[in-house]
């Protein structure tokens, strides 16, 4: 195989014939008309004309194919002390019958269906029925609050919604019916029903009429066969935090994703089809969407679905024991994840306890890789630890280091170089708001020229606007990450923070401002602040700084306890909204801006100059005094 800068440089020169290669990996009903449709700049679509089924390409193939006895995933639960395995036979045949399910419920080529699932075969059991049979799905993570399910019902307006009776956390169940009840009764738009999985652990009360138990739908249900649909059609929306409240709903289509999907395992991941691929993620996310369930099926892999936690399920060698177990050769999970091990077993000591010896290679994203974490993880599992950069709406790596092609240098600090197809450009507006390239070494908005590869989104459901305002009209002919960073000399990427209100808490994108509005809505709150602070374990965590209103009718501490279950209620508890703080006043620009950055520096403990741009300099001492006396201001806590 050629090398990394030879595969690079013809993925931007010749990217029709590049990509048109690399969907050779994908079973096609009917061949695409163009490689790149690029008549509506700056909207592309990929192999437009083609006709696929994504399903088809994730299990049934490979059945036909004579792989129907290999195992496809396998279901590792310590929270219920379970292991199950399917191979692609077994998977196909429960697919294709709940597919035969919903198609019995009305759904149809196009409908959407809301899946809100814990980690159980189940919730990808679902995701691949809808794509069998052309239907959209869009996966809500499980720890999301009844009205921000019930902002996604109201975008996505779901035929069908899909649940199960219940999450299992380290230290409870959490019932999900009540909260799939709120979101319907808050919702203005209704689906027509819900299909309800019981787990042992906590049954639902199902509502006659509208909810319908999983299992009895599914053995009444005839298989449906798979639907060849548009490669350009939507195969999932994924909504992702955006400025506000509304979230942005990441439409990813089927052609695209499938080839972009297959070609990344070989390429970046380095795995063969017949290996076992895990990603310790929530098929809530991207993460989990591509490399859970769509790309290790679509390449063959048996997949790892795991229901648990990094440490306390049941300690910190979780992970290594399912590594042993089932035989894993490369694993994906956060950062976040190996500073909770490395907390708990800073030696290493469990990890010893195992047998990594077939095991090669670690891939870390959702958030910044920190070198102190990524030289720990290096040390002990002496295995390449690769730091990789990718986000909701890209669907798949923008940065990494590619095992597949070419191991190249690690640089820490850095997700290595851009990945073939991704034409990644350090910006900055000029005196005229052009974009300008910045030089080699220096920081700026990190941007990817048009168009992007497959794979990557091509719009926002039924947002076009919004989609082009997001991403595309800060700098036109490019799409903006929002994240800034600079490439140097030798073309390894470093990605530093971003550029809007969004924060990452334990690898979980949540915006600011949508933090802000629900502490604002409490009833004694004037105004508000909500930053991203460090935290050792999570990366990052919010705080609130509150302004009440005069004359408030509750004592300060019920209002701080109040805020913090607010936010708990309405966003959802993985918002880890811990600290409110009452201060006096917030400190401001003369223009009446609240200068978040400013206090999040003190709040860090970090350097900060007082801005030229300060209405009232004598603010800041007393945000400080509050700030340190809540302990903030030192060492990450
Ligand atoms: N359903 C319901 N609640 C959930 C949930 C889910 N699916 N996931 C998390 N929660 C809850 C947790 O129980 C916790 O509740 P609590 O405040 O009552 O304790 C809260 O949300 C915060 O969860 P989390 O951020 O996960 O913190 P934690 O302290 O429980 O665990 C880590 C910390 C680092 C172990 C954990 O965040 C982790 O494993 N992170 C990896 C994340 C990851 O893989 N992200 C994928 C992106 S690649
Ligand atoms: P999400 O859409 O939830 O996947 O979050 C995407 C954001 O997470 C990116 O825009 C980055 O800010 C951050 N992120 C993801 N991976 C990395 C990485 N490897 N290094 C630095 N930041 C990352």
């Amino acid at each position: 195989m050629p090398g990394y800068a030879e595969i690079y440089r013809r993925s931007l020169a010749t990217p029709e014939a590049f990509w048109a290669e690399a969907a050779g990996a994908v079973d096609w009903e009917t061949r695409w008309e163009r490689v790149l449709d690029d008549s509506r700049p700056p909207f592309y679509r990929w192999f437009a004309g083609g006709r696929l089924n994504t399903c088809w390409n994730a299990l049934d193939r490979h059945v036909a194919a004579g792989n129907g006895e290999r195992t496809a995933l396998i279901w590792d639960s310590p929270v219920t002390g379970t292991i199950k395995s399917f191979t692609y036979r077994e998977l196909r045949d429960r697919v294709a019958r709940f597919a035969g399910g919903l198609a019995g419920l009305g759904v149809r080529a196009g409908d959407r269906v809301l899946i809100y699932m814990p980690m159980v075969p189940e919730a990808a059991i679902a995701m691949l029925a809808c794509a069998r049979i052309g239907a959209i799905h869009s996966v809500v993570f499980g720890g999301f609050a009844p009205h921000e399910l019930a902002t996604r019902i109201d975008d996505a307006k779901p035929r069908v919604i899909v649940a199960a009776s219940c999450g299992v956390e380290v230290n409870r169940v959490i019932p999900y019916q009540p909260l799939v009840d709120a979101a319907i009764a808050e919702a203005r738009s209704k689906p027509d029903a819900c299909v309800m999985l019981q787990r042992p652990m906590g049954r639902a009360a199902l509502t006659p009429g509208r909810d319908h138990d999983w299992h009895e739908l599914e053995a009444a249900a005839q298989p449906a066969d798979c639907v060849p649909v548009l490669a350009t059609d939507p195969l999932y929306i994924l909504y992702t935090s955006g400025t506000t409240g509304v979230p942005k709903g990441v439409v990813r289509d089927n052609g695209g994703y499938a080839v972009a999907l297959a070609w990344s395992m070989r390429h970046i991941y380095g795995v063969a089809p017949d290996e076992v691929f895990w990603t310790a993620s929530d098929v809530g996310w991207v993460v989990g969407h591509s490399y859970i369930v769509y790309a290790p099926l679509i390449h063959g892999c048996t997949t790892v679905m795991y229901e648990g936690k990094p440490v306390g399920t049941p300690d910190a060698g979780a992970f290594w024991r399912v590594i042993e177990q089932h035989d894993v050769r490369v694993f994906f999970t956060a950062p976040t994840a190996f500073r909770a091990i490395k907390r708990e077993d800073p030696e290493g000591a469990l990890i010893r306890a195992h047998d990594l010896s077939r095991f090669r290679a670690l891939f870390l994203a959702g958030e910044r890789a920190d070198p102190p974490t990524v030289a720990w993880a290096e040390e002990q599992l002496k295995v390449p630890v690769i730091d990789h950069w990718w986000q909701t709406e890209t669907g798949w790596p923008i940065g990494a280091n590619c095992l597949g092609i070419e191991r190249m240098p690690v640089k820490h600090g850095s997700c290595t170089r851009a990945v073939p197809g991704w034409d990644v450009r350090v910006l900055e507006a000029d005196a005229v708001g052009e974009a300008r390239e910045v030089p080699a070494g220096e920081i700026g908005a990190l941007a990817v020229k048009l168009p992007l590869p497959p794979g990557a989104l091509p719009t926002l459901w039924q947002a076009e606007e919004r989609f082009v305002e997001s991403y595309l009209s800060a700098y036109p002919g490019y799409y903006q990450t929002a994240d800034a960073g600079m490439i140097d000399s030798d073309g390894y990427i470093h990605v530093m923070t971003r550029t809007d209100d969004i924060i990452n808490v334990a690898a979980h994108r949540l915006s600011t401002g949508e933090i802000e509005e629900v502490v604002a809505s409490h009833p004694d709150v004037a105004e508000c602040a909500v930053m991203g602070v460090a935290d050792a374990l999570k990366g990052q965590v919010p705080l609130a700084l509150v302004v009440l209103k005069a004359g408030a009718a509750r004592a300060p501490q019920q209002i701080e306890a109040e805020v913090v279950a607010l936010v708990r209620q309405r966003i959802g508890p993985i918002a880890s909204l811990r600290t409110t703080l009452i201060v006096e006043r917030l400190p401001k620009t003369r223009s009446g801006k609240i200068l978040r950055g400013t206090m999040r520096s003190i709040a860090d403990g970090t350097e900060y100059r007082m801005p030229a741009t300060i209405d009232d300099p004598a603010i800041l001492p007393e945000i400080e005094a509050a700030l340190k006396q809540a302990g903030y201001g030192g060492e990450p806590r």
